[in-house]
């Protein structure tokens, strides 16, 4: 057979012209970057709590090679200063500003509470890598929100349980007035009652004030068994320092949601030493996972992870079980949340599974502060799920 040279020069430009077609069909199909908009505190009490979510996200990131399903990641941030006055608007520079695809925030469960509602009312993907504001996963809950976390009423819980297997009998409780305390206290109160213990005062100051002096005196008058709090960051330091400083840690027993003592030992020494507290992580787990993960966050920053750190490495986990289901697409949240309720996240805490009010389901460990570390002492509540109250998803 013979072909005309004209022939072969059609046919030549009919391959380039498909070649030039099928490239620009996949250039339309190839998403662009994955716009993550990071709303932590980078100011405040709960400063370097922001810091460690921020450092454990892009940990996992730098291990996927900085893309997830394929996208590139790109950073926006806002710092939210734990102000829920302001939650609304910071919120809205990164959704409506920047156009994220996901957010990632917050701390404070106040804070959290506006950009839930901000991100439902928008269809913006959220996942909260800290606040534990029991509606984020309650009667807020959304197919397109997810807490990579825990919520306030699980830690409390699993420390009522413990403080009342102990025998303890009249306890006062002490925290900062917003959702984040009373949620901790009201867990706390419901398993240690249910136990046989009996709460004899609540006592509460505004966030995020540390003038401690006038309720140490009210517990030392109340004479309890025992006290339960709820604080974390900068005002646990101090809190932990003035019962010490105050004499009541040799007379009543403090113990707290783990908070008190994580991310904050070394500003609180020897005063911290021996509290017991309840958390999902603890700094000796020492499983092949955990003491990688520790390594890789030690030598990366130049510091000691923490729970934070985790919650915010786990938040880029689930992220990417998220958007492999669904090649990359934010805004698929049905199958996002398909996805992420049948799976099981590898997290350095130890695996979880997540509810299907989209919290997770998962161990706290009773730690015992020693030696600057938080030390597993047992499984104080096995694979605890929030009771997600008010939710209907
Ligand atoms: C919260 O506001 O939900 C919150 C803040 C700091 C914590 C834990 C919970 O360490």
């Amino acid at each position: 057979m013979t072909i005309s040279l004209t022939t072969l020069a059609r046919r030549g430009a009919q391959v380039l012209a498909l070649t030039a077609l099928a490239s620009s069909m996949a250039a339309a199909q190839t998403p662009g970057k994955l716009k993550v908009g990071l709303m932590l505190p980078y100011t405040g009490t709960f400063a370097s709590l922001g810091t460690a979510i921020e450092n454990g996200f892009r940990q996992h990131v730098t291990e996927l090679g900085g893309k997830i399903a394929g996208r590139e990641v790109e950073y926006f941030k806002v710092d939210d200063e734990s102000d829920p006055s302001k939650a609304t608007d910071n919120v809205n520079k990164l959704i409506k500003r920047d156009q994220v695809d996901v957010l990632i925030g917050t701390v404070h469960s106040g804070v959290a509470m506006a950009m839930a509602k901000a991100a439902k009312e928008s269809g913006t993907l959220l996942i909260v890598p800290n606040a534990g504001a029991d509606a984020v996963t309650g009667a807020m809950c959304a197919k397109n929100i997810f807490r990579s976390s825990f919520s306030n009423w699980q830690p409390g819980y699993a420390m009522g349980e413990v403080m009342a297997k102990k025998g303890i009998k009249k306890v006062v409780t002490i925290t900062w007035k917003y959702a984040a305390g009373d949620e901790s206290v009201r867990g706390f109160k419901e398993s240690f009652e249910k136990g046989g213990g009996t709460v004899v005062k609540e006592l509460s100051l505004p966030f995020p004030n540390v003038e401690f002096q006038g309720l140490l005196t009210e517990i030392a008058a109340a004479k309890p068994d025992a006290v339960f709090t709820f604080f974390a960051g900068g005002g646990a330091v101090k809190f932990v320092k003035d019962y010490a400083a105050a004499g009541l840690k040799k007379s009543i027993p403090l113990y707290g949601s783990g908070f008190l003592t994580d991310g904050t030992l070394d500003a609180q020494g020897a005063d911290a030493d021996g509290l017991f507290t309840a958390l999902h992580y603890a700094d000796s787990l020492d499983t092949k996972r955990d003491n990688a993960f520790r390594l890789t966050y030690a030598k990366t920053y130049k510091l000691q992870p923490d729970v934070y750190a985790v919650q915010g490495y786990d938040a880029a986990q689930m992220l990417a079980v998220g958007l492999n289901a669904t090649k990359g697409d934010a805004s698929k949240a049905a199958e996002i949340s398909a996805a992420l309720v049948k799976a099981t996240i590898d997290s350095p805490r130890g695996p979880f599974t997540i509810s299907k009010a989209h919290n997770p389901v998962q161990d706290f460990y009773l730690r015992q502060v020693g030696a600057k570390e938080n030390k597993k002492v047992s499984i104080a509540s096995a694979k605890l799920e929030d009771p997600a109250r008010g939710c209907k998803l």
